[in-house]
């Protein structure tokens, strides 16, 4: 059975662009609540760590910098097949391939720079989410 609980984060380039509120909304408006949610900046210690699955991709490097050039907003969210429906919301990690009206196409300034994070399975919604928020601040 599909999970019913995912992880994102709002990138550094839609928190400086003000683009926090729209994002929400967004999410409430297709049906995800937020079980726990978090505004902080990731050292590039951390933003390393959360990424360390892309450490071998060409991209490595300047994925830990710019996660970690500005603040960023973590949560948990909720909805039955959240993994999945949650994707399809944020659209296609490149945002010249995003479906129209995804968050992506809509916020996102590059492939890098592509606005929003959500988990790519129910195992990793777990880790990722268990990186930014113990059990105790979920409610
Ligand atoms: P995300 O869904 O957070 O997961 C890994 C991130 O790496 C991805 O979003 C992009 O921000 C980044 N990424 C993936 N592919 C590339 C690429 N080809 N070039 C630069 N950044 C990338």
């Amino acid at each position: 059975m599909a999970g019913s609980v995912t992880f994102t984060m709002i990138k550094p380039d839609a928190v400086g662009n003000n683009h926090i509120g729209a994002i929400l909304q967004k999410i409430n408006e297709a049906g995800f609540r937020i079980k726990a949610m978090k505004y902080t900046k990731l050292s590039a210690e951390a933003a390393g760590q959360f990424y360390a699955v892309h450490s071998a991709r060409p991209f490595y490097n300047d994925l830990v910098s710019y996660m970690s050039s500005g603040p960023i907003v973590a949560a948990i969210l909720e909805k039955d097949n959240a993994v999945a429906d949650f994707r399809e919301l944020i659209g296609a990690t490149d945002p010249t391939k995003a479906a129209p009206g995804t968050i992506r196409a809509l916020f996102a300034k590059s492939i890098e720079a592509n606005a929003i994070h959500g988990s790519d399975s129910d195992e990793n919604a777990q880790i990722e989410g268990n990186f930014f928020f113990s059990g105790l601040e979920r409610f």
